[in-house]
């Protein structure tokens, strides 16, 4: 047993002749928020696709809550509350903003959606509740005014918001945020970050990958580098900073 949230062990995923992800051991605890950085191509996204299964490893083992996730499907990885953006969005052009966050949240349905389908009054409760669940979240994040525009319609920023609010509507326990600042104007990415600071404070266990070094080194209780698929260093900003390993990864090993 392990006191890990999340763990990982002798984790490692090849393309061709390439090694994207290759990590002996890597845990995460409960209610931290650890940003994981690295430069391009060191594996962060493939380390994500892994654990939450959009990709199959080629060995090891990952586990969430003590349970071996290591080959189950990516939905049934979120019911059991770890869910996760992209790095190039996903949401739905064709729909509203609303319409995303209810097909979201009905998404990763559950027992209760099940039972409400046979009784249609709580049917009609339960539609009623994601609606008033996806309002207060369009509140928080700015973006109620935008509930029946098309997502097409959102600038690049305003789509990673709408990301994250299809992610917090299914209430989960850990978030993996794939670069959420990318491409986002500064006031916008100002407002993303104080509202993963805030889903941190109420206790949801946050990793987040995140070239913004500013932004990481601000809101990060740990961070964890990695460089050609390893893990290269681990420890709380100040000791990131001052990290020779992580210098030589991001500056090349000629530069001082
Ligand atoms: N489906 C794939 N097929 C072949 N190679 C891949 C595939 N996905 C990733 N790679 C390679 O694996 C390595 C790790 O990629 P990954 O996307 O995980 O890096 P990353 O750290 O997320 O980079 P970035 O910061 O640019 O997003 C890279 O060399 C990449 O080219
Ligand atoms: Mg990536």
């Amino acid at each position: 047993m392990s006191n890990s949230l999340i763990e990982v062990n002798n984790l490692k995923k090849t393309f061709g002749g390439l090694t994207a992800v290759d990590i002996k051991q890597l845990g995460f605890n409960k209610g931290q928020l650890t940003s994981i950085i690295g430069p391009n191509g060191a594996g962060k996204t493939t380390f994500f696709d892994l654990i939450s299964g959009f990709q199959n490893s080629d060995s090891g083992d990952i586990h969430l809550k003590n349970k071996d996730i290591s080959n189950f499907q990516p939905y049934k990885i979120a019911r059991m509350g770890m869910v996760r953006t992209f790095q190039l969005t996903k949401v739905f052009d064709r729909m509203t903003v609303l319409e995303n966050l209810l097909f979201s949240g009905s998404e990763i349905s559950n027992d209760s959606l099940f039972k409400s389908v046979i009784k249609s009054k709580s049917q009609k409760k339960y539609e009623e509740n994601l609606k008033d669940k996806a309002k207060n979240i369009m509140e928080d994040l700015n973006i109620l005014h935008m509930a029946d525009s098309y997502a097409r319609e959102l600038s690049g920023g305003q789509k990673k918001l709408l990301e994250l609010a299809r992610s917090i509507i299914n209430e989960p326990e850990i978030l993996l945020l794939d670069e959420p600042l990318a491409g986002v104007n500064p006031k916008l990415a100002e407002e993303i970050l104080s509202l993963i600071k805030k889903l941190s404070n109420e206790g949801i266990t946050i990793l987040m990958v995140e070239h913004n070094i500013e932004a990481v080194m601000k809101i990060s209780e740990r961070i964890v580098v990695l460089a050609e698929g390893s893990l290269i260093a681990d420890g709380n900003p100040n000791e990131i900073r001052t990290d020779r390993n992580v210098i030589e990864a991001y500056l090349g090993k000629d530069n001082d």
